[in-house]
């Protein structure tokens, strides 16, 4: 089964992924997921993980040896460890990333904080035989740590493994899954009962039964949808 690692100063960050779908997922031995605090692998009385950057500059840049310390506890030799170092730098998270993700055996999320994490922990594991290395960002903005761009992966990775999901249909149809000609086309917009609400009825035609033209004019709106988007 897929074991997800997160190191982080922050442990209680990730105490929402009991309550979640993939508290669940754990729970039916789908996946497992291990929480590690990075001030573990820290020395001294201090348990410091950070120093002032080379060269100058504003903020705090997170040491190299707590996080390779950690990283390398949590490696093992039999096979490929997918380190994942969350930095606003990082290839831009999507739906396509995610189900890569979702095929692999084990992945080691690196919660940086502050300025990010001294280069060198990215540079030493790219040139391990047994790492894959991916510097990961979920968009273009900035946050104050990886935890919650951890959470964001973890939430789209791990439905989409087989069984997670109660109805793995609704993983054909929805957002994002669809590609035309290299775009990302979204849902159509959905209806539940009542037909009518605060004066609002919703498309005749989706009460007609006429599952063609129903199924035609989702793909239409999904279309109109999506170059709304932009
Ligand atoms: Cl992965 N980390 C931080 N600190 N900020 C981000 C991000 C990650 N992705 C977008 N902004």
């Amino acid at each position: 089964m897929p074991l997800y690692d997160i190191i982080t100063i922050f442990p209680d960050y990730f105490s929402v992924l009991d309550i979640s779908l993939i508290g669940k997922a754990r729970a039916g031995g789908l996946i497992d997921f291990a929480i590690k605090d990075l001030r573990d692998y820290a020395e001294g009385v201090h348990k410091s993980v950070d120093d002032t950057p080379y060269g100058g500059g504003a903020g705090m840049v997170m040491s190299p040896d707590p996080w390779g310390k950690a990283i390398d506890a949590l490696a093992n030799s039999q096979d490929v460890t997918n380190l994942v170092i969350l930095t606003p730098a990082g290839k831009k998270f999507d739906q396509k990333m995610a189900e890569e993700f979702s095929q692999f055996n084990h992945v080691i999320f690196a919660c940086g904080r502050y300025e990010g994490i001294d280069h060198r922990v990215t540079e030493f594991y790219r040139d391990q035989p047994n790492f894959k290395v991916h510097e990961v960002s979920i968009g273009d903005y900035v946050l104050n740590g990886g935890e919650v761009a951890t959470l964001v992966m973890l939430e789209a990775i791990i439905r989409l493994i087989p069984g997670v999901l109660g109805n793995p249909e609704s993983l054909t149809e929805e957002s994002h899954s669809i590609m035309v000609d290299g775009q990302v086309i979204v849902e159509y917009p959905n209806y539940t009962k009542p037909a009518q609400w605060r004066g609002i009825h919703v498309p005749d035609l989706l009460l007609s039964g006429n599952h063609a033209a129903i199924a035609a004019y989702r793909a239409e709106e999904a279309v109109k949808r999506s170059k709304n988007r932009e």
